[in-house]
């Protein structure tokens, strides 16, 4: 970890780590961004909850991580040398913190991940304790620096798709603090700053949290990237214009016929870009597609409080008391909508039944992931 005098900008902070001698996850308070850069420490599983929750760590991969490392934490407290004694507690802490949020099967994959790991070494090894959690501490550590080479190559990738100087626009927060490192949808981005593309980037507010707004614009300037502040409803204005080339987004989950759940507004993005031809880029990294459900039309989409449109970010209340408010976290883009998904294995294509499919068990036949080759 650098010192504080060594961080020069929010990159150069990490978004979620471990600490080991405290037992704690460290994240980034995303919530106080852009105005305040506050590292908070997370150690029981009530405060992994809540932090999820209440976005104070956010994004797929991000959340994904942070549950896998803080379950790593929970189990390190678990007092016993029996194996069945601590698995039962183990899957209370699973399934607990699986529900702090619905949507990004990340949570759920990475719980997942954790899970085999520990059953494969005390059941069917039938190790100690003390080596399960050792287990589980190099497994926590493999998902988090497996998601930098993962967003990397879907940088690369994603690249061969735009040309210096294009336009880009991006809804939402798919950035470095939704990840380790790089981003997705924002990973084309870096890459192509590293190599002087000079891409114009315009970064949606993304109503009502503004994730856009004060993580993407705040990332990508301090980046040094050129990046203008447009509001949801400006995207159809900017694409008549001409000034957009490329639609990149993150998700949070991918249903096996390519239709995809990212943060609300990303479908009404993807309807105008579709009327002025500019192509949708959905960056997906494989822990984000899931097989198991079919269409978007599965996929559990998180409601949130009322009070986040009514409330938050102004002075005085933005809408009369006692409005009924509907306040949906995400929407589904459909298949028909999109013109790839960009993946750590090369960008799927229509039909995504097959090309999904065909990334998937690709993914299944390599076993080290840093070297994924194209599709
Ligand atoms: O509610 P959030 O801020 O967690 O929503 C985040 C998004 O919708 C991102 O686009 C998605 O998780 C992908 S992050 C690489």
């Amino acid at each position: 970890m650098k010192s504080n005098d060594e961080r020069k900008t929010i990159l150069d902070y990490d978004t979620v780590t471990l600490d080991e001698a405290q037992n704690a996850v460290i994240i980034i308070d995303q919530t106080l961004l852009p105005g305040r850069t506050e590292l908070i420490a997370l150690r029981t599983a009530q405060e992994i909850w809540d932090a999820i929750y209440l976005l104070k760590v956010r994004g797929a991969p991000a959340i994904g991580v942070t549950a896998a490392l803080g379950i790593y934490v929970l189990s390190r407290e678990i007092d016993t040398d029996d194996f069945r004694i601590f698995y039962g507690k183990f899957r209370e802490y699973k399934e607990f913190l699986d529900s702090a949020r619905p949507t990004a099967v990340n949570l759920s994959w990475a719980l997942k991940r954790m899970e085999r790991a520990a059953l494969q070494a005390g059941r069917e090894e039938k190790r100690p304790v003390a080596e399960v959690k050792e287990i589980l501490r190099r497994e926590a550590i493999r998902i988090r620096e497996e998601d930098i080479e993962v967003c990397r190559k879907i940088g690369e990738y994603g690249l061969t798709l735009v040309k210096p100087g294009d336009g880009i626009l991006t809804h939402c927060n798919a950035g470095q603090l939704a990840t380790v490192k790089y981003g997705t949808a924002t990973a084309p981005i870096y890459l192509g700053q590293e190599k002087g593309y000079g891409f114009k980037v315009f970064a949606d507010e993304t109503r009502p949290l503004l994730q856009g707004a004060r993580l993407t614009a705040f990332e990508l300037q301090s980046a040094g990237v050129d990046v203008t502040l447009i509001c949801d409803n400006m995207s159809a204005s900017v694409m008549a214009k001409g000034l957009v080339q490329a639609v990149f987004v993150g998700c949070d989950r991918v249903a096996a016929n390519g239709d995809a759940a990212n943060k609300i507004g990303t479908s009404v993005v993807a309807a105008v870009a579709k009327h002025y031809g500019v192509p949708v880029y959905i960056c997906a990294p494989t822990s984000t597609i899931d097989m198991a459900t079919p269409t978007g039309r599965e996929i559990h989409i998180e409601e949130r409080p009322a009070h986040e449109v009514t409330e938050m970010w102004y002075k005085e209340r933005m809408a009369p008391e006692g409005v009924k408010v509907y306040n949906p976290a995400f929407d589904v883009t459909d298949h028909e909508l999109i013109s790839g998904i960009v993946t750590e294995y090369g960008v799927a294509r229509a039909p995504y039944t097959e090309s999904l499919r065909l990334i998937m068990n690709q993914k299944g036949k390599i076993r080290n992931e840093a070297e994924c080759e194209p599709v």
